[in-house]
């Protein structure tokens, strides 16, 4: 960590990081436990990260097109949106191979357009997609703030981004809702490595995950974040007792 701040006075050390360095380190991490990956997002959310995937589904415009399922490991949010009727294309991107690899033979995947790309160097034309939805992955990015610019590069003005991500917790939540979200977090913090450990025999990534959620923007940061880099109508949607979040916001017209 570096401490540094923005000029908001944020903590900016989660949103700038060795971006080479980083990105290595991340893919790397991935492709060790995507082979893992989906049971482990079930057992270690106790299956609610399908019901957090199928909110963010129900968000999404009833006339959405083209939607980019960005940072789609195993595709399971581009599947869900698919599942809920929304899209009619879907392009499921991700920097870590081993991961997409994952969502060959699920249930409609032979629909997605599986790519493997930076979301730091999206290659994507300008204006060209009507929906970007990333689950669990702008937390990992090495540029937060140069994520959600290429994001709204890529997104047509009036089209959706909704992020699903375990944020921090928001200093001004209310006691209780902090007191619930800190013991979940401190129970997360020794019982996702532990069992990433006798699981995904990998202490390590499990460790890594648990300890970005608590560095992380808040929800509200995020959504300013999002406002600052050409972003309207912020949305912050609480999930299971603030455990995740789902927050979105529309590309200026
Ligand atoms: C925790 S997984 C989430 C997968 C999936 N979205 C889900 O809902 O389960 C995070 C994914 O983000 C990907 N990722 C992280 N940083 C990325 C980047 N800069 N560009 C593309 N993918 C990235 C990782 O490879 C990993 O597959």
């Amino acid at each position: 960590m570096t401490g540094f701040e923005d000029i908001h006075g944020r903590d900016a050390s989660w949103t700038v990081r060795d971006g080479a360095a980083h990105s290595r380190s991340v893919r790397a991490m991935f492709a060790r436990i995507a082979r893992v990956y989906d049971f482990m997002n079930h057992l270690l959310s106790l299956n609610r990260d399908r019901a957090w995937r199928r909110r963010v589904a129900s968000l999404l415009d009833e006339e959405t097109g083209e939607i980019l399922d960005l940072c789609a490991g195993t595709g399971d949010l581009a599947l869900e949106t698919m599942r809920a009727g929304k899209g009619r294309a879907w392009v499921a991107a991700d920097f870590c191979p081993e991961m997409l690899a994952g969502a060959v033979g699920k249930r409609g995947a032979e629909r997605l357009s599986l790519a493997a790309a930076d979301a730091m160097a999206l290659p994507l034309r300008p204006r060209s997609v009507d929906a970007v939805v990333v689950g669990f992955g702008v937390r990992n990015f090495a540029d937060v703030q140069r994520g959600v610019q290429e994001i709204e590069r890529v997104l047509r003005p009036g089209g959706q981004l909704l992020v699903l991500d375990f944020f921090r917790d928001d200093p001004d939540g209310t006691r209780q809702a902090k007191g619930v979200a800190s013991r979940l977090r401190i129970l997360l913090n020794t019982f996702v490595p532990l069992v990433g450990r006798l699981v995904g025999r990998d202490g390590s990534a499990y460790r890594y995950l648990s300890q970005s959620m608590g560095a992380f923007l808040t929800p509200r940061e995020f959504a300013e974040l999002l406002q600052e880099h050409g972003f309207t109508e912020p949305l912050i949607d609480r999930q299971t007792f603030g455990i995740a979040h789902i927050v979105g916001a529309r590309r200026k017209e």
